[in-house]
């Protein structure tokens, strides 16, 4: 039964055929480039991009599948959080490929998504686990207990990771997008060449908070001055690299303390820094519980992600979604699940 999922909640446009828990085909294309001469994501030009790119991507991802538009049984795609302009190429496009055809549609949350990036082959990870979802949007430990959804046990309290790292990779002249940028540039610098603090390692509770130390740099480039810090900065972005996987890693060593969870995956494009994989690996090894890491392509954002995550939540038939709409921001529950919510009409449909 081929499925096709879209995503386009940022700035990649993303289109996935899935049989099952097995990827046929996964497409991305970066919009980094249109982009980059703002200094990061500017909306309109987001949703612009993706009204161009969304139609061919699809036809190119079912071409390498080698599946037909006409064969495909179900369309998945990501109905929020993210930018609403953005969403609702994806959705517009995914609901008119489903109703010209009558095929029955799942939205999907895209943070669930991240979650369900781990659900797919090769060696799919079973619940229950916990993930770090830690991302340009959001940064959370997800309580993974089933394939449907997840619980937030902790959430950051004002920046994402990737969002702190994207503003340090940018006072450090980096540009757009700053994650990987900033990798490479700290893979030269000394991580201890100075303390940044990790907040949120003193107070209770397994909540993050990475805008202080985005300041703290603010403050320390000021305090060396525009030379220093030129010259400094393979360590300014060292130290601050590993400020932040100190504050992720301490707080999942935390939640792994509690001792319910014995397997942990990573989700988010800042799972895809090395140090971090790294420290939550000696982590893991420490703890004595299974780490899953799915490949680097599955952390960022994609669509066979929303794909997988489709396979597990109801999906509407037509033409009970023509009226469905787009979702900017997350329902912040802080003790219930998160899953494909589809508004009020749902459950008509069991899972793929
Ligand atoms: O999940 P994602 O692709 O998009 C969102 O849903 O936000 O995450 C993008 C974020 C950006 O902030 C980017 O700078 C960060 O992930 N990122 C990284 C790395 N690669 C991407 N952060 C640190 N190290 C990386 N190698
Ligand atoms: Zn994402």
């Amino acid at each position: 039964m081929p499925l096709l999922a879209i995503e386009t909640s940022c700035d990649d446009t993303c289109a996935a055929v899935l049989d099952g828990p097995r990827i046929l085909a996964n497409l991305i294309s970066s919009q980094t480039d249109a982009h980059a001469v703002f200094g990061g994501v500017v909306p309109e030009v987001a949703a612009r991009h993706h009204l161009e790119l969304t139609t061919p991507l699809v036809g190119a991802a079912l071409e390498e599948a080698g599946v037909a538009l006409d064969d495909v049984d179900i369309v998945a795609v990501t109905a929020g959080p993210g930018l609403i302009g953005a969403l609702l190429v994806g959705l517009s496009t995914a609901k008119a490929i489903a109703a010209a055809r009558r095929l029955p549609l799942v939205s999907v949350d895209h943070l669930q998504g991240h979650v369900a990036a781990n659900f797919l082959e090769p060696e799919p990870l079973e619940p229950p686990f916990l993930c770090l979802l830690a991302s340009g949007g959001h940064t959370l430990l997800a309580g993974v207990r089933d394939h449907f959804g997840h619980g937030v046990l902790g959430q950051t309290l004002d920046d994402a990771a990737g969002e702190a790292v994207d503003k340090a990779a940018r006072l450090l002249g980096l540009g757009y997008p700053g994650g990987p940028a900033l990798e490479r540039l700290a893979a030269g610098g000394d991580p201890a060449a100075f303390d940044f603090p990790l907040a949120m390692t003193r107070e209770p509770g397994l909540d993050f908070s990475f805008s202080g130390l985005k300041t703290a740099l603010v403050y320390r480039s000021r305090e060396l001055g525009p030379a220093e810090t030129e010259a400094r900065r393979a360590d300014l972005a060292a130290s601050f690299q590993a400020a932040v996987v100190g504050q992720l890693t301490a707080k999942l060593g935390r939640a792994l303390g509690e001792g319910e969870w014995q397997a942990v995956a990573l989700g988010g494009g800042v799972a895809a820094n090395g140090p971090l994989r790294e420290a939550v690996g000696e982590l893991c090894e420490e703890m004595g519980v299974r780490l899953k890491l799915v490949p680097i392509a599955l952390c960022t954002d994609n669509a066979a992600m929303i794909g997988s995550a489709a396979r597990f939540a109801p999906a509407l038939e037509y033409p009970d979604y023509l009226a469905y709409d787009a979702f900017p921001t997350g329902k912040k529950r802080a003790d219930g699940p998160i899953s494909g919510d589809i508004g009020p009409k749902s459950a008509h449909r069991p899972a793929v």
